[in-house]
């Protein structure tokens, strides 16, 4: 995971901030009130992320084999879609790169929350519609259908994730 630098700095200098103004009056073995601690749910989205990428990508490894293995197509296409429906309450919490997280979702995800539903839900339908026809055997449907999901990926990171690939 590729994280910048920017963000790095500014975890530690909020959180240098932090400490030195809570120095005087807390004692050594309690944490500052104040200091950012990074949320649970920060690691639980991330981990949904890179566990939907690895769905993904075991997908497109199918689809590059002469037979693929459509249940298994099948069944990624269904972990996607659970996961697709965690995406919304991973980000109640204001969590952006702006806020000085360790992390690449942009402040656009609670600045446009309808945009943002909209395109979970999009995972939604191409992750459903993807397990359903892998189960019709057409290889070239379902790699259709696979791009169309990619997508719905590629939708969603252009507009609310940060792009450290620039
Ligand atoms: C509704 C928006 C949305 C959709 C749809 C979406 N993503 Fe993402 N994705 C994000 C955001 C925002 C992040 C950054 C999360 C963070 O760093 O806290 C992210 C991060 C990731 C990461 C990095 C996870 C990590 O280790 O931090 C991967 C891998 C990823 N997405 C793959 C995918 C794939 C593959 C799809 C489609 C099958 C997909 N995403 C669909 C918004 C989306």
């Amino acid at each position: 995971m590729v994280r910048t630098l920017a963000t790095r700095l500014a975890v530690v200098a909020t959180l240098a901030g932090a400490l030195a103004a809570c120095a005087s009056e807390t004692p050594a073995d309690e944490a500052p009130a104040d200091a950012i601690a990074e949320p649970a749910v920060l690691k639980e989205r991330q981990d949904n992320f890179e566990s939907i990428g690895d769905a993904f990508k075991a997908v497109r490894g199918e689809l590059e084999k002469d037979t693929p293995d459509f249940g298994l197509i099948a069944a990624s296409a269904n972990d996607i879609n659970a996961r697709a429906g965690n995406i919304e309450r991973h980000f109640v919490e204001r969590t952006s790169i702006d806020d000085g997280f360790d992390t690449e979702a942009l402040a656009t995800v609670w600045e446009k929350p309808v945009e943002f539903k909209a395109a979970a839900q999009k995972l939604l339908d191409e992750s459903a519609d993807l397990a359903a026809v892998a189960a019709s055997g057409d290889k070239a449907a379902v790699g259709a259908q696979a791009m169309a999901m990619g997508g719905a990926c590629k939708d969603c990171h252009d507009q609310f994730r940060l792009d450290d690939e620039k």
